[in-house]
């Protein structure tokens, strides 16, 4: 195999490395966030136990664990709030903080994930496991990416949760990071020193599609050009 795909097939699988999970960890918002509204759907991990509590300004509520995962909503008002969850031995705190309008450092959920309606992309007791093909889910609600003439390898292999977070993040598109920091993250061996040259200090995404383009290389269509 070339050097390339070496690094390549290295970046994807070190994106999907997770450890196991020993206790309690919040995947949906993250246990400091800032959130647009008060009602929220919290999504997370609690192996081996059945059941967990959640203690917030003097109020508590159970839920049920299974398979390890669980998720609520709750309803908080504006402000700062802080959130304890007890699960077996395990305990988190979470500080949330609700504001009145959005900046950048906001927690965006997916309408769906807001909403609730998780079947809308897989039954919320079989989540997708990480690697899985889940363009198809997709798709039903999104436009296709490979109709293009030129798809991207991971949107090929329907990969979309190696760059989006499919329940929400920080900042537009649920982005995993910054869209340069993901680029090199998988592409960290400089191109050509031509590329290099040309491309000095400019966004990839001035010149590249992230997911597929008529043109070769992904590029993003000349100026005219339909896309
Ligand atoms: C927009 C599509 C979408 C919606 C809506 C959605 N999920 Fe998911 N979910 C995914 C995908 C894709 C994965 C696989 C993620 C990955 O590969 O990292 C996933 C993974 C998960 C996981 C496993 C995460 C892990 O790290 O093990 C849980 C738990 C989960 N979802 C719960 C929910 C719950 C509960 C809801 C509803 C409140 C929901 N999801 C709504 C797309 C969605
Ligand atoms: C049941 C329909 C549905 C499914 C399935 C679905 N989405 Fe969405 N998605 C939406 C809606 C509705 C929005 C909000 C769109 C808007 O406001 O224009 C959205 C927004 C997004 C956005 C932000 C786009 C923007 O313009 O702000 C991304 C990224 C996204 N979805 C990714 C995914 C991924 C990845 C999957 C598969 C894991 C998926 N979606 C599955 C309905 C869906
Ligand atoms: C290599 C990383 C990467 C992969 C893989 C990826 N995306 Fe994206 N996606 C992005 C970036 C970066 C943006 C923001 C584009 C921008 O700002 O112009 C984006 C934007 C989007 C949007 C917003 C509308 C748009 O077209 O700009 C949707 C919807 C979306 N992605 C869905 C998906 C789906 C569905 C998959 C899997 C089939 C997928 N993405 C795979 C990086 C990726
Ligand atoms: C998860 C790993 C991963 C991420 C993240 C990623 N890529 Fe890629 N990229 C690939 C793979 C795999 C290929 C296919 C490699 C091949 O065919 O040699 C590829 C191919 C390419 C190509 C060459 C396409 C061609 O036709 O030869 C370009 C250009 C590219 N990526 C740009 C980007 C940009 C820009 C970003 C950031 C938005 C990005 N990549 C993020 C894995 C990734
Ligand atoms: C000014 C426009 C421009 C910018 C910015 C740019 N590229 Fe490119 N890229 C190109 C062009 C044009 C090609 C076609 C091959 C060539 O001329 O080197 C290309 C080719 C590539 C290829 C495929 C090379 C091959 O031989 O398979 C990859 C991978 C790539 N770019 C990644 C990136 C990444 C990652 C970034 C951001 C760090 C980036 N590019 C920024 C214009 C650009």
């Amino acid at each position: 195999m070339p050097i390339r795909s070496v690094s390549l097939v290295s970046g994807l699988l070190i994106l999907f490395l997770r450890l196991p999970a020993f206790g309690l960890e919040l995947l949906t918002p993250p246990p400091f966030a800032q959130l647009a509204q008060p009602n929220i759907v919290v999504i997370g991990l609690a192996p081996g136990v059945e059941r967990g509590t959640v203690h917030w300004e003097g109020k508590s509520t159970s839920f049920r664990v299974r398979n390890g995962r669980f998720h609520i909503s709750l309803d908080l008002g504006a402000g700062t709030h802080s959130a304890r969850f007890v699960a077996g031995e395990s305990e988190l705190m979470a500080q949330w903080e609700v504001m009145s309008s959005e900046n950048e450092s906001t927690y965006l959920y997916h309408a769906k994930v807001e909403s609730g309606q998780c079947k809308s992309c897989h039954d919320p007791l079989a989540p997708p496991d990480p690697g899985e093909n889940v363009s198809a889910t997709c798709y039903e609600c999104h436009a296709s990416y490979n109709e293009r003439s030129f798809v991207h390898g991971p949107v090929g292999m329907g990969l979309c949760s190696v760059c989006h977070d499919p329940h929400g993040a920080v900042g537009s598109n649920f982005l995993r990071m910054d869209p340069e920091d993901l680029c090199t993250y998988c592409h960290n061996q400089p191109v050509t020193l031509a590329h290099r040259q040309r491309s000095e200090s400019r966004p990839c995404l001035e010149c590249h599609d992230p997911h597929g383009a008529r043109r070769k290389y992904n590029l993003n269509p000349k100026e005219g050009e339909t896309p």
